[in-house]
């Protein structure tokens, strides 16, 4: 029997803690992959929103939404810098994998900055798309994290929570500055 108890919806992340000799090898190698896809493709993404970002700031018109912009573009480059540490913690070459998740965001963000006239409507626009970019990467380095820290990776494990960090505080950040005053514009613009 492989499963003792009913931990099993603990994910797989928990799961390779579990177990002993060979079978724990096994799972912990299949989750050295997972993690390491995990990577490729989070790094992938992060290089494609360092090439995106420009544009929704150029489109964006509120001083606090440019500001917020700007400072996690800065912010995401260093995120991409410390994924190429993490790669050479790990020893494996750093290789961006397509995301098609962050493609799609990407595009959503395209659309609906075309879609709405410059001003506070494009500026609310911007700010759900960049929420929606947000919540894939806070995501994507809570499960990473996770899997450093199952997989014994301490030196990974706090690189990813510091960027985990920083998406949550970008988000928050957009959030602030939807409620201070671009929902509150757009609502009351006539149609
Ligand atoms: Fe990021
Ligand atoms: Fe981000």
């Amino acid at each position: 029997m492989e499963k003792k108890n009913n931990t099993s919806d603990k994910s797989s992340a928990g799961s390779a803690r579990s177990g002993s000799g060979n079978k724990a090898t096994m799972k912990s190698s299949q989750l050295m992959e997972l993690f390491e896809d995990g990577l490729k493709d989070i790094y992938w993404a992060e290089k494609a929103l360092l090439k995106a970002m420009p544009k929704m700031t150029k489109n964006a018109t509120s001083e606090e939404l440019i500001e917020a912009l700007t400072s996690h573009l800065e912010e995401t480059k260093g995120q991409i810098t410390r994924l190429e540490e993490v790669f050479a913690l790990i020893k494996v070459k750093a290789e961006a994998k397509k995301c098609d998740a962050m493609e799609g965001l990407i595009e959503e963000a395209s659309g609906i900055m075309e879609d709405c006239e410059k001003g506070s409507m494009r500026d609310a626009g911007i700010i759900a798309a960049a929420q929606k970019v947000e919540h894939y990467e806070i995501a994507s380095y809570g499960t990473l994290r996770q899997f450093a820290e199952t997989l014994g990776l301490t030196d990974v494990e706090v690189l990813l929570a510091t960027t985990l960090q920083e998406e949550k505080e970008a988000d928050l950040k957009l959030s602030d500055v939807a409620m201070a005053a671009i929902n509150v514009e757009a609502a009351g613009e006539p149609a």
